[in-house]
């Protein structure tokens, strides 16, 4: 009796570069030996990382192992759940981005706007700006009394942030007594150091760590996202197998078995060589939209960088943009298609929708568009990328694809890992270090002098002098 062999299991995330290789694209694709070249270099940066990694520099490496933390955390989440309607995250950039992103793939995209008795869980809101009209509207929305606000920063210094926290923390005051503030305001900081973490200790305010080490970017598998996104619902611990799984498949060492080296060298090559420097993330899906966004902010802010790190002038990075499929085919695809040759697109795709509408089969005389009927439209959005897919590709335009077998908790921490691996090891080929953000500060400290923040009057000086506000240049 032979015996019976269980089918393999399906992979939570595949990536096809087939369509960036020089056999299926032509000239503008890469040959296998022009990714061949970056084998030993690839294998430099693997065993530095893992070094890095081993000497806790690059905690990110090790956050879907942190089962004791993660118990915890839900049952925070389960307390709050009960005492809440609404849950509002006061957050900005990498704060905010992760959690976006996997509350709008995981939940129901309509989630805040189904009856609460029917949602089961909380609202959720992520405040990432200061913008006065949103925050209003936001503020009208919810019901103070049975709401959460989660201040995430992980300085406790960001100006968006703290104003947020002290206009919130006004209204409460006002509202419901000094006494209540710390039912309806709780932290998510540095374990040690910052004003919110000395707040916390000083007023009582709960307090949830960012672990050290771990930049906003990359902290999505973290409280700072992991907290909200369990309060409203989200299957964290599935989140997290999910990159476990992709922590094996993206520490291999060998640059063509590591989907996250593979992906940054492919870019990286075709940046690089093929002048390739705008890289177009498109999913082909609602669920994963804003994950476009959150992979925007850590491809911009990690790999865009002035200097080398032994202080070359480098201006190295390549620029994220986000389209969404089928919608962008009719607003960006055109240029894509016929416009500079200076991108690769980076399709996400899903192989099923967790819920199918059918196309009903009507209109039977009219050949244009009848032959609709019986499809579903899960079947014509994939048809659809594939179809986009295949058009760049005839035209000569690097594109590669992420599939998904379904927008799962697994499937998107698999995901989210390989992303945040690929990005640090794209660092490496830049030779830059993707773990600061040196060029956000210049803009900070004119917004500090001209608001008035102590220790930065001459940045409003050198601003009122500077080429800035020149009344001459204006037209009306
Ligand atoms: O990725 C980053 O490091 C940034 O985008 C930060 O997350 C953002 O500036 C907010 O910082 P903080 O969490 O300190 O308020």
């Amino acid at each position: 009796m032979s015996e019976k062999k269980s089918a393999p299991p399906e992979a939570l995330v595949e990536l096809d570069y087939g369509s960036v290789m020089a056999d299926v694209l032509g000239d503008s694709g890469l040959t296998k030996g022009e990714i061949d070249d970056f084998k030993s270099q690839m294998a430099g940066i693997h065993k530095d990382l893992m070094n890095r990694r081993k000497n806790g520099e690059l905690p990110f490496y090790d956050l879907p192992f942190k089962t004791k933390e993660l118990r915890k955390l839900r049952r925070s989440a389960d307390e709050i759940r009960k005492k809440v309607d609404d849950f509002v995250v006061l957050g900005i950039g990498g704060s905010a981005l992760g959690t976006s992103a996997v509350f709008q793939a995981l939940r129901p995209l309509n989630h805040n706007l189904v009856e609460r008795t029917k949602r089961r869980y909380p609202r959720l809101f992520v405040a990432d700006n200061v913008d006065p009209e949103g925050m209003a509207a936001l503020l009208n929305l919810v019901d103070p009394r049975r709401t959460i606000f989660n201040v995430v920063s992980k300085s406790g210094t960001t100006s968006e942030t703290m104003a947020q926290f002290m206009v919130v923390y006004d209204q409460i005051r006002r509202s419901l007594g000094k006494s209540s503030l710390k039912n309806h305001i709780i932290f998510t900081t540095d374990p040690e150091k910052g004003l919110l973490r000395s707040l916390a200790e000083r007023q009582g305010f709960e307090c949830f760590d960012v672990p050290p080490g771990v930049g906003g970017r990359f902290s999505v598998l973290t409280p700072v996202a992991l907290l909200p996104l369990a309060v409203a619902g989200v299957n964290v611990a599935e989140l997290l197998k999910g990159a476990a799984a992709a922590a094996e498949s993206c520490t291999r060492p060998n640059l063509w078995q590591n989907p996250a080296y593979l992906f940054t060298v492919l870019t990286y090559a075709l940046h690089r060589q093929k002048g390739r420097s705008i890289l177009v993330m498109m999913p082909y899906a609602d669920a994963l939209a804003r994950v476009a966004d959150w992979f925007n902010q850590l491809w911009a802010e990690s790999l865009g960088k002035r200097l080398s790190t032994d202080g070359r002038v480098v201006k190295a990075g390549q620029t994220p943009v986000k389209a969404v499929g089928a919608t962008d085919q009719h607003s960006q695809l055109q240029l894509y298609m016929e416009g500079p040759e200076d991108k690769v697109v980076v399709f996400l795709g899903v192989k099923s929708f967790r819920v199918e509408i059918r196309i009903p089969p009507l209109f039977k005389e009219e050949k244009d568009i009848a032959y609709l009927g019986g499809w579903s439209l899960g079947d014509l959005i994939r048809t659809e990328q594939t179809a986009t897919a295949r058009a760049l590709t005839g035209a000569g335009r690097p594109n590669m694809t992420f599939t998904l077998p379904k927008v799962t908790p697994a499937s998107l921490g698999y995901l989210i890992y390989l992303l945040e691996t690929a990005t640090v090891a794209g660092g490496y080929l830049y030779q830059i270090n993707p773990l600061d953000q040196p060029g956000v500060e210049a803009s900070k400290h004119f917004t500090y002098g001209l608001m008035g923040r102590p220790g930065f009057e001459s940045f409003k000086t050198e601003f009122q002098k500077g080429p800035a506000s020149k009344k001459k240049y204006i037209v009306e």
